[in-house]
């Protein structure tokens, strides 16, 4: 394979940046299908980021920011169909229907092909086709996750450059014969001669399409987050967590948290929590408990596996932070404000002021005039949203203040304590430690969430949710479980980390949250800690070890206890309520439900009825 027969390759053969045949002969294979203008590997240098940023804002897709406000940072308002994740439309093609199960879309990769090739056939017309070499975890890993986006979207490369380790350096690790994802997106509208492209092209069909047995992505119609920077949900999550149910590790939808108690002990913590659910925010907590400190690894997902001391190492796969915007402030998440403040920030669906900066619900200083993510001019009077619920800013992890100096170790850090949580307005308790690991692994099987707007879909019904994990798995729900109780049964329980059920969510009955969250939620992470230790009470509930109000250091919080005992309340009635729902969500997962999850579900209804 040479890079002549690449149709439309922008330069001569040795411009070529590698020599990996298999690379090469799908580059060829996808131009010829596609037939883009041009085609152009990306190398991930700043004068690369400077030429597509110029282009984008050219084309419209892009406003400059405030250079003042917000340093080499840019606005993308994207089409009004085009904002969030899209689950009805996200496929798991393994070869047996079964090997998806009963929480994924399947269709037979062979007719997925088919369709999607029909799809794909000239759709990069009028088009530059980037090859994006990426890789997901440190680059010094013995063995580095190695993928390559190919995609027509400018704004894809210049985000895939802030969420992975992107372009050359990816290409350097990949010698001829590596393996690697292969990934295509596009967004699905040529454009013919003369026809003029819009802000932000996309297609009314869309596909997010995951092959598992083959490591491949095909994405086509979204240039939306989720759905078009291929190495986040779609690799890091869904085909790698494929990858690890094969090789015995876990790929989760996970934060990760480093905290240090106030004699300095280390502890890592990572967290599941649904989309829009609280994980950037608690990985950026800055703690209200005095002594207590928090660092950051990682705000999305976690890959863990067993290190030689028996110990569960977790990695953080991504470069950047993808945030839900609305709600971030200084007072509730000032990391977050530092991180986006110091540039090199890509903000999608936010509103724009008229000075040339950012603004979303809950952000402070509200200005009386904007122009909302929709372009229209924008009031405190309107009776819409300014920012869209789902926007989002986009921006590297290097500029955390926050941010751990291990959270490039290829080794991983060793985790302590795994949080699952949702979003309930009733019902679950603030906190709730398992029993042990299996009793934690049902626990993370049957959370449940209200429905967020990360996602197409009802904002606020509920639904199961295992291990946040739902909408990003890459194989059949039931396998999955068995596999986390596999991993416990492998290990070493007293060093596998113990498992808690938090809710931060939880309501009075005036809607009011009677919890306040964000760094108070550090009272949460101490009595943790103090479990951890050996060191503090809990009450032995039928779903698990509760604090009373008096096991949490409530020190300077200025709540209403009444509040604080409604949030860790555990009513009988309640969770009785709640069990023929977990019944039917165990029913849904069907045959494959593994006989552990079913003992534990017995156990549960036993205690609440003795
Ligand atoms: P992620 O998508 O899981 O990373 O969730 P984020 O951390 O971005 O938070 C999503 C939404 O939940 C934002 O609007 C936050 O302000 C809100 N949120 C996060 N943590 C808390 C909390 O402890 N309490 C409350 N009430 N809201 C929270
Ligand atoms: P998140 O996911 O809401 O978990 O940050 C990003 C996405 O929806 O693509
Ligand atoms: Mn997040």
């Amino acid at each position: 394979m040479t890079a002549a027969t690449i149709p439309g390759l922008n330069g001569t053969d040795d411009t070529v940046p590698t020599k990996h045949a298999e690379l090469l002969a799908w580059v060829q294979e996808v131009a010829e299908l596609t037939q883009p203008d041009r085609v152009v590997f990306a190398d991930g240098s700043d004068a690369e980021f400077e030429r597509l940023s110029n282009q984008l804002v050219e084309a419209g897709t892009f406003m400059r920011l405030n250079e003042e406000k917000k340093p080499h940072s840019f606005l993308a308002q994207s089409d009004p169909s085009d904002v969030a994740r899209v689950e009805s439309r996200t496929f798991i093609c393994s070869e047996r229907e079964e090997d998806a199960g009963p929480t994924n879309n399947w269709m037979a990769p062979d007719k997925m092909r088919s369709i999607m090739n029909e799809l794909y056939r000239g759709c990069m017309r009028g088009r530059t086709m980037y090859v994006v070499p990426f890789c997901m975890g440190p680059l010094g890993a013995e063995q580095p996750k190695l993928g390559v986006e190919i995609t027509d979207s400018e704004y894809v490369v210049v985000s895939m450059r802030v969420m992975t380790r992107m372009g050359q350096a990816a290409l350097d690790k990949m010698s001829t014969d590596m393996p690697f994802v292969k990934a295509l997106h596009s967004v699905g509208a040529p454009l013919e001669p003369g026809q003029k492209d819009v802000p932000w092209p996309c297609n009314d069909t869309k596909y997010i399409t995951h092959f598992p047995e083959t490591r491949e992505i095909w994405s086509f119609g979204s240039g939306y987050g989720g759905n078009a920077l291929l190495g986040k949900k779609c690799y890091s999550l869904r085909i790698a967590s494929a990858m690890a149910h094969d090789e015995g590790w876990l790929a989760e939808h996970m934060l990760i948290l480093k905290l240090i108690s106030p004699e300095d002990k280390v502890y890592y913590i990572a967290a599941a929590f649904p989309s829009a659910c609280g994980k950037t925010n608690l990985a950026m907590i800055h703690p209200t408990v005095p002594g207590w400190r928090a660092e950051t690894l990682g705000d999305d997902i976690a890959w863990m596996r067993f290190g030689e001391d028996g110990r569960l190492y977790a990695v953080n796969p991504e470069f950047g932070f993808f945030g839900v915007a609305p709600g971030t402030n200084w007072s509730s998440n000032p990391t977050a404000m530092k991180t986006i403040e110091a540039g090199n920030t890509v903000f999608t669906n936010v509103a724009l002021t008229d000075d040339g900066d950012v603004w979303w619900e809950d952000l402070e200083n509200q200005p009386d005039h904007l122009t909302d993510w929709l372009g229209q001019p924008w009031t405190p009077d309107s009776d819409r949203k300014a920012a869209h619920p789902n926007s989002r800013y986009c921006t590297p992890m290097s500029q955390c203040p926050t941010l751990a100096p291990e959270w490039d170790d290829p080794q991983g850090v060793p985790i302590s304590a795994i949080l699952f949580g949702g979003r309930r307005k009733s019902t679950v308790p603030l906190v709730n430690q398992a029993f042990n690991w299996q009793h934690g692994t049902f626990m993370g099987a049957t959370m449940s969430s209200e429905q967020t707007a990360a996602a197409e879909g009802k904002v606020g019904s509920v639904r199961r949710d295992p291990m946040a994990m739902i909408p990003f798995l890459g194989y059949n729900v039931g396998d999955y479980l068995q596999h986390w109780i596999d991993v416990g049964k492998n290990a070493d329980e007293s060093k596998l980390p113990k498992i808690f059920y938090v809710n931060w969510f939880r309501r009075g009955d005036d809607k009011r949250f009677l919890w306040p969250g964000f760094g108070e939620n550090s009272r949460v992470l101490k009595w943790i800690v103090e479990r951890i230790e050996g060191t503090v009470d809990a009450q032995s509930t039928p779903i698990g070890y509760v604090p009373t109000a008096s096991d949490l250091d409530l020190e300077g919080l200025d709540v209403d206890p009444n509040d604080v005992d409604e949030a860790l309340a555990v009513n009988k009635e309640d969770w009785q309520a709640e069990i023929p729902l977990i019944e039917e969500w165990l029913q849904f997962v069907g045959d494959k439900l593994p006989t552990g999850i079913r003992d534990e579900f017995e156990a549960l209804k036993n205690r609440l009825n003795s």
